[in-house]
């Protein structure tokens, strides 16, 4: 029961390519700046090769892993994507569905175009999901919906920590990204109404910012103003991603004590968006649940580390006191045992779901859950590994940059 259109994620990158407008495209695609980030998150899986080991009976073979004390099918997660209908009309219910049926954990985006209580509903008795979190300036938003997590059932969430500045996408610029009109950021559109009397009316469509410091032409002039010169002035009006998701004042002392707050016991607290042992050790000592080395897909701080570039020193910082999750270019079953090899505990993907999305809705995300599994069950197999927690570093070597 293959499709034998789509064998691989590089197929069904292809194919989602065609499915796309332009803008989608792009926006879904690109990285920052060059993109050389992008691609070296991609590339860093080719710097390692395997060392296979024989003759050991593979014939039964353990993929499944614990995940937020619950047993998800491999140790692979939908990691949280913004704006998922413009992919497909079903939009964050196709991802949802599709994680329940796979047995796989979901991160869910602030900005999805699905609101938080749909997302849970859908997922009800399966595995629990996550959500991402933008801290916004202005606590009370980020207050509500920490809340409404809590009731919805959410067991986690991710502060996403590498956004202080929205990175610089200049696809994004050039195509003058909006969401159209037909879509909401689910999440927020009350207090939108809220804010929003008859004179007023929504502006999701905002133009985005060419760069954060520039002037922009809105009729939001707090929005305009915020980054500007010394004196910062808080995003007014609706709730986008271009105006809100960005926060240059989150600090360790300052937000990780009140978002612990705010969320515990119910829910965990963690970082999405850790490069550096430094930080790590910081992870720690402010006691978060556990940590997603990320570089946002590349997507913001261009010229980084790759993330598995990154993923060593900050699995040696660690020293297994808390789980260790990384994301970023994982487009193959092999790539997901290499991350798991040097230390990871589990890896999330976040374009090839979209691909999946535009695709075929559900089923195209289920097709590339199902791929990425089978790759990943048929390299433990071939690697002479039948349960994930064997899965180590002297599974791995790795190779200089002739290839050799
Ligand atoms: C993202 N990512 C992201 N991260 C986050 O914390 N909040 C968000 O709203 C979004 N939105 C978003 C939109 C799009 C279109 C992309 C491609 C990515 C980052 C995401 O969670 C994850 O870190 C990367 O996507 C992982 O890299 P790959 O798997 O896409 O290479």
């Amino acid at each position: 029961n293959h499709d034998l259109n789509c064998l691989s994620i590089d197929d069904l990158e292809k194919l989602a390519y065609t499915r796309m407008d332009k803008m989608t495209r792009d926006y879904y695609n690109e990285g920052a700046d060059s993109g050389s980030t992008l691609l070296e998150n991609i590339k860093a899986y080719e710097k390692y090769r395997i060392r296979p080991r024989v003759l050991r009976d593979v014939s039964v073979i353990d993929t499944s892993i614990n995940v937020f004390g619950h047993k998800n099918a491999v140790p692979i997660g939908v990691a949280p994507t913004a704006m998922q209908r413009l992919a497909h009309s079903d939009g964050e219910l196709a991802t949802a569905r599709a994680c329940k049926n796979k047995d796989i954990a979901m991160g869910l985006s602030s900005f999805a175009t699905t609101s938080l209580e749909d997302v849970a509903k859908e997922c009800e008795g399966a595995i629990p999901n996550v959500l991402q979190l933008y801290l916004f300036e202005e606590r009370a938003h980020s207050k509500k919906l920490i809340a409404r997590a809590k009731k919805a059932g959410f067991k986690a969430v991710f502060l996403t920590v590498d956004t202080p500045y929205l990175g610089r996408r200049n696809a994004e610029i050039k195509n003058q990204f909006k969401l159209p009109g037909h879509l909401k950021i689910s999440n927020f559109a009350e207090d939108d109404a809220e804010q929003n009397d008859g004179d007023n009316p929504r502006t999701d469509n905002l133009p985005i910012s060419a760069n954060q410091g520039t002037k922009l032409k809105t009729k939001n002039p707090s929005v305009a103003g915020r980054t500007e010169g010394t004196e910062r002035v808080l995003p007014t009006g609706p709730i986008t991603f271009h105006t809100h998701a960005a926060n240059p004042t989150l600090s360790w002392e300052k937000d990780i004590e009140w978002l612990k707050q705010e969320c515990c016991p119910e829910m965990e607290v963690w970082v999405k968006g850790i490069a550096t042992a430094e930080d790590a050790i910081l992870a720690l000592h402010h006691q978060v649940r556990g940590i997603v080395v990320s570089n946002h897909g590349g997507r913001q701080l261009n010229g980084a580390l790759a993330t598995l570039d990154a993923l060593p020193e900050v699995v040696d910082a660690i020293q297994g006191k808390i789980p260790v999750h990384v994301d970023g270019g994982i487009r193959h079953g092999t790539d997901v045992f290499k991350a798991l090899a040097l230390g990871a505990d589990f890896v999330w993907v976040g374009r090839p779901a979209l691909w999946g999305l535009a695709y075929k809705g559900q089923e195209g995300v289920e097709l590339m859950l199902r791929l990425l599994s089978e790759e990943f069950r048929l390299c433990m197999a071939l690697a002479g590994v039948t349960r994930v927690q064997e899965i180590a570093k002297e599974y791995l070597v790795k190779v200089d940059k002739s290839g050799f």
